[in-house]
C-alpha cells in the first residue's frame, strides 16, 4: 500500500538537516482506552498539541508486537502493531493525520536483536544445534569441560554475562546464545542473508506506509568479531588515542558500515525524502561521523553533548568538536538533552556539575550527589535554548517541554526496567524518565488516562499535575510557552537550523560591533556566545554574575526574565543583532 493522503508536509528534501524532532515514548505519552498504558490513539488525540508546540517530526519508540521484556525493544514481529498500542489502522491514521498537520513520522527499528518469541528464534530453539535455523542467531558451545561456561567474556548491557544457555529437546543443557541486552533479546547474525533481507523488507514496508524515517537502535552493534574474541578487559567507548585498527569485538566493528550503505540505497529509492538517525554510542567524534558519510546514515544522536556537564568550557569544547567532525563529512549535527534511557536533564543539571563522572548517564550515575532542582530547571531551560540555536537538528524528549524532572523515588519493586533485575537491584534503571506524562492539573493520572482508568503502568508523583501541560498552557512564564516561543522563532528566523556559527568573545566589549571572532581561543570564563548569520546571537551565562548583553541587540527570547537588562546566571538569550 502506498499512502497518497493529503499532506501538509513542507516541500523540503533536506528536512532532516534542521528538523526539531519530538520523541514519543508511546507507553507513557497518552492513554486513550484507560488500560493505564499509552497508545496510538492517545498520540493521535494529542497531535494538535504537538502542532501547537511547533515541532517538525515525531519519533515513536517501538510500537511492534512484543512481550515487553524491554519495553518494546524485544520485537516479535517487525511489520505489525502491538495490540496494547492499537491496530495497523490506528498507525496508518496517525501517519496520515500527522502529515496533515505538517509533522513527519519517524519509527524506531531494532536490528541488533529480536524477541525470544520471534518466529525465527522459536524455530532456532526447536531445530537444535547445527541447524540452519540457529545460523540466524549467534549460538555457540560453552567453554569448560561440560560446556557450562559462557563461550566468551562479553557482558550484557543490563548486567551479567551476555550469553544464555538453552535446554535442548532432550532436556539437557545445550548451546548458548548471545544477547547483549536482556536474556529475551537474542542478537541476530548479520552475516546471514535472511537478516539483511528481513530488515530491508521492513524498511520498505513502513516507508510504503508513508513513514519518513527511522531511528536505528544500537546501530553500532550489529556486526560482531568473526572469532567472537574475548574482551580481555577492553572497555568502551575506546579512548581517543586508540590506534586505528584496534577494534572492540562487538561495538563499532567496521563491517557495520556496509549495512547502512544498503539501507541508504533503500531510503534513496523513494521519491519522498526519507532519513535515518542512528543510536550510536561510540564516544570519539570521528567514529561517530564515519556513520554519516554521504552514502550512509543522514544523522546520529549527539550523546557527547547530552553527557557534557553544564560548564561553559565543557559545553564549548563538545560543541566545537561536534561541529568540526560533522563538517568533515557534510552531515548536520543533532542536539540532544534527553531520551527514554537517560536521567532527565533537569535532574542531571541539578547535580554539582564538577562532580559528574564519565559513564552511562542514567539516574544511577547521579544518586548520592546533592540535588538542587531549581538550578536544574534553570539550566535545562537554558540548555534547551542553546541546543535549539545551534546548527543542525534538535530532539525534544516528551516532557522536556514542561520541565519534568526524573522521578527518583519509584520503589524498586514498581520499577520495570530489565536493568533492575539484571543487576539485582544495584542499578535503579531507566523508569524515572518514563513516568506517564501529566496533561492535566487534576483527574485520573493527571490526564494521562481517561477518568476511571486503571493505574498508570508506572506510578506518578503526587504533585505531577502541577507540571502538566494544562498548568502551563498560556502562562508566558512557563517552560511550555518558552519552548513554543523558541520553536516559532526558529521556524522563521533565517539564521537558525542548518548552517554555521561563530564563537564570539563577550569579554572583548559590549557593543555588537565588538563581537569579534574567537574561534580558536580557549573559552572565556563562564559565558558562551556565538553568532549566526544573518543577525542572530545566542548568549549563555553559566556564571554567578549577571551579564550585560551587547548594546543595540534586541532580546528575541530568554530562558529567564532579565534583571535590569542583565542576563542572570544559568540563563540563555537569543538576540537579534542590528
Ligand atoms: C537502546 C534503547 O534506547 C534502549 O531503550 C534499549 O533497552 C536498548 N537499545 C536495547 O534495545
Amino acid at each position: 500500500m502506498t499512502v497518497s493522503a493529503p499532506s501538509s508536509l513542507p516541500v523540503d528534501r533536506d528536512w532532516w538537516r534542521h528538523a526539531v524532532v519530538y520523541q514519543i515514548y508511546p507507553r507513557s505519552f497518552a492513554d486513550s482506552n484507560g488500560d493505564g498504558v499509552g497508545d496510538i490513539n492517545g498520540i493521535r488525540s494529542r497531535l494538535p498539541y504537538l502542532a501547537s508546540l511547533g515541532i517538525d517530526a515525531i519519533w515513536v519508540n517501538p510500537w511492534y508486537p512484543s512481550p515487553m521484556k524491554d519495553a518494546g525493544y524485544d520485537v516479535s514481529d517487525y511489520r505489525a502493531i502491538e495490540p496494547v498500542f492499537g491496530t495497523m489502522a490506528d498507525a496508518e491514521a496517525l501517519i496520515t493525520e500527522a502529515h496533515g498537520l505538517g509533522i513527519r513520522v519517524i519509527l524506531d527499528i531494532v536490528p541488533n536483536h529480536t524477541s525470544d518469541q520471534h518466529r525465527w528464534f522459536q524455530a532456532a530453539l526447536a531445530a537444535g544445534p547445527g541447524s540452519p535455523e540457529r545460523e540466524r542467531f549467534v549460538f555457540r558451545e560453552g567453554r569448560g569441560p561440560n560446556g557450562d561456561e559462557p563461550p566468551n567474556d562479553w557482558q550484557s548491557e543490563f548486567g551479567g554475562p551476555a550469553w544464555t544457555r538453552v535446554t535442548e529437546a532432550d532436556g539437557r543443557p545445550g548451546q548458548w546464545y548471545l544477547r547483549l541486552f536482556a536474556p529475551e533479546q537474542p542478537d541476530v547474525n548479520w552475516n546471514h542473508p535472511d537478516i539483511a533481507d528481513e530488515f530491508t523488507e521492513t524498511l520498505r514496508f513502513w516507508f510504503d506506509r508513508g513513514v519518513d524515517g527511522f531511528r536505528i537502535d544500537v546501530a553500532h552493534g550489529l556486526i560482531k568479531d568473526a572469532d567472537l574474541r574475548d574482551l580481555d578487559g577492553m572497555g568502551f567507548p575506546l579512548p581517543d588515542d586508540t590506534p586505528e585498527g584496534v577494534e572492540h569485538p562487538h561495538w563499532d566493528q567496521p563491517g557495520v558500515h556496509d549495512v547502512f550503505r544498503t539501507w541508504r540505497e533503500v531510503a534513496d529509492s523513494y521519491a519522498e525524502p526519507k532519513a535515518f538517525c542512528g543510536e550510536i554510542w561510540v564516544g570519539r567524534d570521528h567514529r561517530l561521523t564515519a556513520y554519516l558519510r554521504p552514502d550512509e546514515l543522514h544523522t546520529a544522536f549527539n550523546f557527547n553533548f547530552l553527557m557534557a556537564p553544564w560548564l561553559a568550557g565543557a559545553m564549548r569544547e563538545v560543541i566545537t568538536s561536534t561541529l568540526n567532525a560533522h563538517i568533515s563529512v557534510g552531515a548536520p549535527a543533532t542536539w540532544v538533552l534527553g531520551n527514554h534511557d537517560v536521567c532527565r536533564p533537569v535532574s542531571r543539571y541539578a547535580r554539582p556539575q564538577e562532580l559528574l563522572q564519565p559513564g552511562f548517564p542514567n539516574l544511577q550515575a547521579y544518586l548520592g550527589l546533592p540535588v538542587d532542582l531549581e538550578a536544574g530547571r534553570r539550566r535545562a531551560l537554558a540548555a534547551a535554548l542553546l541546543s535549539l540555536a545551534l546548527p543542525g537538528g534538535a530532539y525534544i524528549y516528551q516532557g522536556e517541554e514542561v520541565g519534568l524532572a526524573e522521578v527518583e523515588d519509584i520503589p524498586l519493586d514498581a520499577r520495570q526496567d530489565p536493568i533492575v533485575a539484571g543487576t539485582d537491584g544495584k542499578d535503579v534503571g531507566r523508569d524515572g524518565c518514563r513516568v506517564p506524562l501529566p496533561w492535566a492539573l487534576e483527574g485520573t493520572s493527571a490526564g494521562f488516562s481517561p477518568d476511571g482508568a486503571a493505574a498508570p503502568w508506572l506510578p506518578q508523583p503526587a504533585d505531577w499535575g502541577t507540571h502538566s501541560v494544562e498548568a502551563q498552557d498560556g502562562d508566558p512564564s512557563s517552560s511550555l510557552e518558552l519552548y513554543r516561543k523558541a520553536l516559532a522563532i526558529r521556524a522563521h528566523h533565517p539564521a537558525l537550523g542548518d548552517g554555521e556559527m561563530t564563537w564570539v568573545d563577550p569579554a572583548s566589549g559590549s557593543g555588537p560591533s565588538s563581537l569579534r571572532q574567537a574561534q580558536d581561543r580557549p573559552s572565556s570564563g563562564s559565558v558562551l556566545a556565538f553568532t549566526r548569520e544573518p543577525g542572530f546571537a545566542c548568549w549563555v551565562n553559566f556564571g554567578d554574575e549577571p551579564l550585560p548583553l551587547p548594546e543595540g541587540a534586541t532580546v528575541l527570547v530568554a530562558s529567564e526574565e532579565l534583571s535590569g537588562g542583565l542576563l542572570p546566571k544559568d540563563t540563555a538569550a537569543w538576540l537579534q543583532l542590528p
